[in-house]
């Protein structure tokens, strides 16, 4: 697998200021708040005067020579990995000192899940030839899992941010995790917001070190840690709070985005998807603290739910950053294009067995072949976290990691819808 990435030297400057957690996303939602309402054009200007050693950083990562940046090409910032290995090691501490407290251990992020559905992911014909690449290089139907998720919240009520992990089964060919070459899907996570809050790994850290301090800290820690996610006007806590901000009535029937950029054949992409809903009434209102899974079960006893999977080409390696997740690519200067539709038949998936098989799976972005995988730093930070997090949760609620097949799920497929 050819990969076209640059290290660019970054200077000793990249001390660690201001704090805030990630995951926090969870954390705006359970700690409800007027303030945690950003408006949609807040969201649009991520320009958002960053920090001195934000800026610094953002500068010595963006390449000198104007014009000099390739398409899809990813910048690998120095001491970048040591700043992962600090992600990793406070998330694992998380999950030792926090999330072990429940049984079954919980997923580090997205632990409530609305339900696991079964659904068919239909490549559409006649796709221009750069758009052919991966799963989507010709027309073909594949079986999929799709699991829904809060951010954080137990409750439905909070705003959260909430999300969609598509699982398609059958993929062949080699994937581009080193441990799990041989595994025969492909996933495509999203949430439910266009952007993601924090740029790159070095800005992550100090929100994964608040995020640890909520966690596990003793009652003032929290306390202040958490006036602190509600309250700082730092970029990163902005754009936190308005990615938790969100309050839907059904999964089935709000848009979802990649927010960080995958490859798609030489060049780079992002993908979203939009649900259609001609036909479809809204859901029941309801102060339910399950009310998603409830508008879901609603809906799929009597439609199926049909999505558009969406692509967005980068056209710009400048105005449409590959390292950025925080920039949202200009829709008007590369429109989304639709590549296939995303089918959840009509079906019950509230079984205690298929809520169990959906909470023992696991999701990342790097289930992927070498065409689609993922690009940028919060993705290079992705890969290290997600196997991490995730080998640790089956290994302590004795569970197997390994990823399905297409034979050993078609209890699936058998069903009558
Ligand atoms: C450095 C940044 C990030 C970190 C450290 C992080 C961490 C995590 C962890 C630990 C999990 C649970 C893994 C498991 O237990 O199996 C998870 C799940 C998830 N993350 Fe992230 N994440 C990051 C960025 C993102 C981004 C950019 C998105 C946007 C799409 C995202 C969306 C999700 C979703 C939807 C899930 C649930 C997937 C499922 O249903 O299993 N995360 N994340």
């Amino acid at each position: 697998m050819k990969e076209n990435i640059r290290r660019v030297k970054l200077s000793a400057k990249a001390a660690a200021r201001l704090g805030l957690t990630p995951l926090a996303v969870g954390l705006l939602l359970a700690v409800p708040c007027a303030k945690a309402q950003i408006k949609e054009a807040d969201m649009k200007s991520v320009e958002d005067k960053p920090t001195a050693v934000a800026d610094d950083h953002l500068r010595r990562i963006t390449p000198i020579t104007p014009g000099g940046i390739a398409l899809g090409e990813e910048y690998i910032p120095v001491g970048e990995e040591a700043q992962i290995d600090q992600v990793v090691a406070l998330h694992r501490d998380v999950q030792e000192k926090a999330d072990r407290k429940h049984t079954p251990i919980p997923r580090g992020q997205h632990p409530k899940q609305h339900g696991l559905v079964r659904a068919q992911f239909i490549v559409e014909p006649n796709l221009p030839a750069p758009l052919r690449q991966g799963v989507l290089s010709k027309p073909q139907t594949f079986q999929a899992l799709i699991r829904f998720s809060n951010g954080r919240s137990q409750n439905d009520n909070n705003r959260d941010a909430h999300g969609m992990a598509i699982k398609l089964l059958g993929v062949k060919g080699e994937k581009v995790l080193e441990t799990e070459q041989d595994a025969q899907t492909q996933d495509f996570i999203m949430i439910d917001n266009p952007i993601f809050f924090v740029k790159n790994v070095h800005d992550y850290v100090p929100l994964m070190r608040s995020f640890h301090r909520v966690a596990t800290g003793n009652f003032l820690t929290k306390g202040f840690t958490g006036l602190k996610i509600l309250l700082s006007p730092n970029y990163k806590y902005r754009l936190l709070r308005a990615t938790g901000s969100k309050r839907p009535e059904s999964p089935l029937q709000i848009r979802y985005w990649s927010t960080t950029p995958s490859r798609l054949g030489s060049g780079a992409m992002k993908f979203s998807v939009r649900p259609e809903l001609a036909g479809i009434a809204p859901p029941a209102k309801s102060k339910s603290k399950d009310k998603l899974r409830l508008a879901m079960s609603a809906h799929l006893k009597q439609h199926e739910a049909i999505f558009d999977f969406l692509v967005q080409l980068q056209t710009d390696p400048d105005t449409m950053p590959v390292e950025d997740p925080t920039a949202q690519w200009d829709d008007g200067a590369a429109p989304f294009i639709k590549v296939a539709t995303i089918r959840i038949p009509i079906q019950s998936f509230e079984s205690k067995e298929q809520m169990e098989f959906g909470e023992n799976l696991s999701f990342t972005p790097w289930h992927a072949v070498a065409d689609l995988r993922p690009l940028g730093g919060i993705n290079r930070a992705r890969k290290k976290v997600y196997e991490a997090i995730s080998a640790r949760r089956h290994e302590l609620n004795g569970v197997p990691m390994a990823e399905p097949s297409l034979s050993e799920t078609s209890h699936f497929w058998t069903r009558s819808q």
